[in-house]
């Protein structure tokens, strides 16, 4: 090291400045993709509570709708683009191209100044590169970071898998994360098991294949798991909450989560998935953007392949 002892100056704090969401022009109701793998609406609405998602057309690539997104948040938070120090996305869908998302989206937002990188941490990749951008933020290394979720899982799938052509569905959902005299973005809990990686995977094809019924155990015990350590390394408990806004996955997943956890009348529960289907790490800041009038601690969870998991509260801004 050149310098012995580098200045840098950190922060006691970060906070979420402004959330936003961009929603796809093109909504797909059940009876489209039922039609396809032998279904039913009443089928999908019992199993996963899904009614419509959003499907991107051929202009609205995962760049496009993540630029979408970053820039209304950016606008939300009174930042001007050339003062952002990073991008995150946080993906597992962008591909066919050499360049990770995130250069292209910094590109597309006019942050010129930005470092700009991916995370992959499937359906987790939300409240990881959340956790990371925290760090960035509190150590020094960043000022104002750009956090985008965005997935165009259409790309991904297989329209006539009956396991999976019916959840997910495409968009993207951004924060603008800053410095904070206090931290409202609290202690991350999570983890990873790759020795179970095989229930929730690409094909050869690079296709997602998932055996559902498997992840959706894994996931009915891991949330609720997982939720009440963030709580407790928060230093709060369940009934301080405003809202639990935990992945998009299944709104039965969500309900198990929210019943486990003893979630009283006056906490809003994310429902975003009833009208957007599964948007993989798109699917936390979107349900966010979906509850504008909610301030106050919030619990975020996410969980997906890997199979990965993590969770913080937040203080919704
Ligand atoms: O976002 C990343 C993390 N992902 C998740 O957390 C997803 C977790 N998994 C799930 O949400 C659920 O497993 C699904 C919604 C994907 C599927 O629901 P399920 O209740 O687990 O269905 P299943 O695969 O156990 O199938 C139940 C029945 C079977 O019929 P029998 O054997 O009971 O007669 C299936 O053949 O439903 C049948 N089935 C279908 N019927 C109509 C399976 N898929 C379909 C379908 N339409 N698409």
């Amino acid at each position: 090291m050149v310098n012995p002892s580098p200045q840098r100056t950190g922060h006691v704090g970060s906070r979420i400045l402004s959330v936003a969401s961009y929603r796809p022009r093109t909504e797909v109701g059940n009876e489209t993709i039922a039609a396809l793998i032998d279904s039913s609406d009443e089928w999908i609405r019992r199993r996963c509570g899904i009614e419509s998602r959003r499907r991107a057309a051929p202009d609205e690539d995962l760049v496009t709708m993540a630029a979408a997104a970053g820039s209304k948040a950016l606008a939300g938070a009174g930042i001007d683009p050339r003062d952002v120090s990073a991008v995150l996305v946080a993906t597992m869908s962008h591909r066919g191209r050499a360049t990770t998302a995130a250069p292209l989206v910094a590109d597309a937002l006019g942050a010129t100044a930005a470092a700009a990188m991916d995370l992959g941490a499937a359906c987790a990749g939300f409240p990881y590169a959340l956790a990371t951008a925290d760090a960035l933020v509190r150590s020094g290394a960043a000022g104002y970071v750009v956090l985008v979720g965005a997935e165009r899982m259409t790309d991904i799938i297989d329209e006539r898998d009956r396991g999976t052509a019916f959840l997910f569905g495409d968009g993207a959902g951004a924060v603008v994360v800053g410095p904070a005299e206090t931290c409202e973005i609290g202690p991350v809990v999570w983890g990873a098991d790759g020795s179970r990686s095989e229930v929730l995977r690409y094909d050869e094809a690079g296709i997602l294949r998932m055996v559902g019924p498997e992840v959706f155990r894994w996931a009915t015990s891991v949330v609720p798991d997982v939720a009440r350590r963030a709580l407790d390394a928060a230093g709060i408990s369940a009934s301080d909450l405003a809202a639990f806004i935990p992945h998009q996955a299944n709104l039965r997943i969500t309900s198990v989560a929210a019943k486990a956890l003893g979630l009283g009348p006056h906490v809003r529960v994310a429902t975003d998935i009833i009208t957007n289907g599964n948007t993989g790490a798109a699917s936390i800041p979107q349900a966010m953007a979906a509850l504008p009038d909610t301030t106050g601690p919030a619990l975020l969870v996410g969980f997906g392949a890997g199979l990965s998991y993590a969770a913080q509260v937040v203080t919704l801004p």
